[in-house]
């Protein structure tokens, strides 16, 4: 176990701490094996309610075409998904309030459940109680939502502080995600501005005490169109691009560590950066050695693809690529299984079914 010196020594180390990384990769190998899931990811719409000062999807953002993606054009998605031998999909798209959108959803959980057998993760933001618990019904059984960071005080840094954007409401939908029975995933923001090494410690000890199914962190990218982006410009940025890299890859190791059996995704965020350093091979397979078992190759349409901006440059992440990238990485891609992660098991006392 970690304590909370030999934590901040980790993240103020200049480089990943070899000693970090032989304990991160001891527990991957004891728990996951050499294993890497795949969930074959569908970004329906960017449409959204929020106006985060970091995300190129905002509503604020006027400048961004939108979109929201069709109902079979998904199915036919769903079918090549299933021809390549997934299992595991993901769905993913902005907060959106509409009745319209919630049938919409419903009709999607139901048709990659009942036509495909899917297991399904979504992540749609924070939605009502009783669409989240129609969801869950219907045969969504994972949720990812990021708390983003944990300090209150700095949430509102870089939300707007009304209906929509509400730090307690946030939290609070990630309690109830697991009153439900969602396995949920859930990780912070890495490396925004005005940000310290103190904020992240803290934002592990949340993760660590929730104890999430799943993982989900990232570096924070830059993206144009967003208020955040002129701060950068005025040389306010506290981490730099290697660093936030760095620092996510530590993350990975230490969450590794600390909940041993949950699922860790490598982000599309973390390959886009890590990508400016290092071939794509090298990067899955540090985030793999560090503890990360799971990666989403984007299957939304190329047009929709590139409005779908959360920060520029996004990696555009595809099957084949990353298939065959995963295995060049050492590691083994697996697409027939669920991956549930154990930690789910335990919790349910269910037969295993990994
Ligand atoms: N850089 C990295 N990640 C971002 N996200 C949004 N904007 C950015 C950015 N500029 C992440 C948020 C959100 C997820 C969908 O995308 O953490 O939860």
């Amino acid at each position: 176990m970690l304590s909370k010196k030999e934590i901040l020594d980790v993240l103020k180390s200049k480089d990943i701490p070899k000693d970090l990384l032989e304990e991160a990769f001891k527990v991957r190998k004891f728990y996951s094996g050499y294993y890497v899931y795949l969930r074959a990811l569908t970004e329906i719409t960017n449409i959204c309610r929020k106006s985060c000062f970091y995300c190129g999807i905002r509503k604020e953002n006027a400048s961004l075409k939108r979109y929201y993606l069709k109902f079979d054009l998904i199915n036919k998605l769903f079918t090549n998904i299933k021809k390549l031998g997934y299992s595991s999909i993901a769905l993913q798209g902005g907060e959106i309030f509409s009745e319209k959108h919630y049938f919409f959803l419903y009709k999607l959980i139901k048709l990659a459940k009942d036509k495909f057998n899917y297991e399904i993760t979504i992540s749609f933001g924070e939605l009502p109680k009783d669409v989240l618990e129609k969801l869950y019904f219907l045969g969504a059984k994972r949720y990812l939502l990021r708390f983003e960071i944990i300090s209150p005080k700095r949430y509102y840094l870089f939300h707007y502080k009304d209906k929509f954007h509400n730090y307690e409401n946030r939290i609070k939908t990630l309690v109830l995600l697991k009153k439900i029975g969602y396995q949920v995933g859930t990780g912070n923001l890495i490396g925004l501005p005005f940000t310290f090494i103190k904020d992240l410690y803290k934002d592990i000890l949340f993760i660590k005490n929730f104890k999430p199914d799943m993982v989900g962190i990232g570096p924070y990218i830059p993206q144009k169109n967003t208020p955040l982006f002129n701060y950068l410009t005025k040389g306010i940025n506290i981490f730099s691009e290697k660093e936030r890299f760095l620092l996510t890859l530590k993350l990975i190791a230490i969450f590794r560590i600390l909940l041993k059996t949950s699922n860790i995704v490598a982000s599309t965020a973390l390959i886009t950066l890590g990508t400016k350093f290092y071939p794509l091979e090298k990067v899955l397979n540090l985030a793999f050695k560090c503890g990360a078992n799971v990666i989403m190759p984007i299957f939304t349409p190329s047009e929709n693809k590139r409005l779908y901006s959360l920060y520029e440059d996004k990696y555009f992440s595809e099957h084949e690529k990353f298939y065959f990238a995963v295995k060049n990485s050492d590691f083994i891609p697996v697409l027939d299984r669920y991956g549930n992660p154990l930690s789910y098991y335990i919790r349910n006392q269910k037969s295993c079914k990994l």
